[in-house]
């Protein structure tokens, strides 16, 4: 069942072109996250009115939740240039001084993925986002000196899904950091709603929340599935996404009924089937699943959590009846954290 509109960082042929074309690019049009915006508002705001860089930014969270969006926002906001690269693409001290020494005054340089920046980059980026410096070593051996540059005051934004991996020097260079939650689905039927009236396609409200509820709280799952029920109320129907297509749709692309992706299912699956409902570590699962722990930390389990469908207790992760329920299995013998 691998489906590519099921999972929340898909990259297929187009999909980076349909994204950008309705993707918000001012806070007005930014749905959910209020206490995000409100709070990003004012630091923007404060940092116009000074006429200063605005503090580095990190935002973190699961992908799909706005942090490329926020971060173009960001600049927009600012009136500013915005230069895109990412911790991999940097391979080089090099690149990045190439980088930073392009910006003008108060731009915005994002940097996605930041989790994955070498060392060295990394090290080189800590004078820069404290002292607006870089400090390059030229030649090597007995010749070997240093040579500083000064840079003009710019604005770091990093985004990561896992801000994990993120060493604590660079952590703490961060004055602003904010955490992307997942959408609670009247924020999501809305945005998808706002995606229709630009892709213009008609979608009725009931249809908007039906997609919604089954979008994994995620804006990009949302919008991705929106794009194929278009395809099945062009060719199925009058063109209209209404509740009748939007389930015909769901049920066609083998969408979970509570929005669950496939790897969530897995880990579900693999807790009830393989560890009798749990409690087990964390590990376990990940060796179990294939899929390295960390990543099930931060990028799977806290859906699973916030719905719950997993709780934590003292002695691991332990499914829960809603689980059990949800994959129609039986012999749920009650949560460990209820004896507590
Ligand atoms: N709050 C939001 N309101 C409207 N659309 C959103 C919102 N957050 C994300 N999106 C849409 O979801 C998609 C993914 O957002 P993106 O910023 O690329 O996520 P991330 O960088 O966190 O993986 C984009 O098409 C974007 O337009
Ligand atoms: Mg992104």
């Amino acid at each position: 069942m691998e489906n590519p509109n099921l999972r929340a960082n898909n990259s297929s042929p187009g999909d980076k072109e349909y994204e950008n074309s309705i993707r918000p690019q001012s806070v007005e049009d930014f749905s959910g996250q209020p206490q995000l915006v409100e709070n990003l508002k004012i630091f923007v705001k404060a940092a116009n009115q000074r006429g200063e860089a605005l503090d580095h930014i990190l935002f973190h969270g699961p992908p799909g939740l706005g942090k490329t969006t926020l971060s173009r926002i960001v600049a927009n906001e600012l009136g500013v240039n915005i230069k895109e690269t990412s911790g991999p693409v940097i391979e080089k001290p090099g690149d990045l001084a190439g980088i930073l020494i392009g910006l003008e005054a108060r731009d915005v340089l994002f940097i996605d993925e930041i989790h994955r920046l070498s060392t060295v980059v990394e090290e080189y980026l800590y004078a820069a986002m404290e002292d607006y410096r870089l400090d390059i070593m030229i030649d090597s051996g007995p010749a070997a000196r240093s040579v500083q540059i000064g840079l003009k005051p710019f604005t770091l934004v990093g985004a990561t899904t896992r801000s994990g991996l993120l060493t604590t020097p660079l952590l703490s260079r961060f004055g602003i950091k904010f955490r992307l939650d997942y959408y609670p689905a009247d924020v999501l039927q809305r945005i998808i709603l706002r995606s229709s009236d630009l892709l213009q396609v008609k979608t009725t409200s009931d249809a908007a929340m039906e997609i919604a509820r089954r979008s994994r709280g995620t804006p990009r799952i949302a919008n991705g599935l929106l794009r194929r029920m278009r395809d099945f109320a062009q060719v199925l129907g009058k063109g209209i996404v209404d509740l009748g297509i939007a389930e015909h749709g769901l049920r066609a692309l083998n969408v979970d009924a509570n929005g669950l992706d496939e790897m969530d299912n897995r880990i579900l699956s693999t807790l009830i089937d393989k560890f009798k409902g749990g409690p087990t570590g964390i590990n376990n699962i990940a060796t179990a699943v294939g899929e390295e722990a960390g990543t099930i930390e931060e990028v799977y389990e806290p859906f699973l959590i916030q719905e719950g469908y997993i709780v934590r207790t003292p002695r691991g992760r332990e499914a829960t009846e809603k689980a059990y329920k949800h994959l129609d299995r039986s012999g749920w013998k009650g949560n460990m954290n209820s004896l507590f």
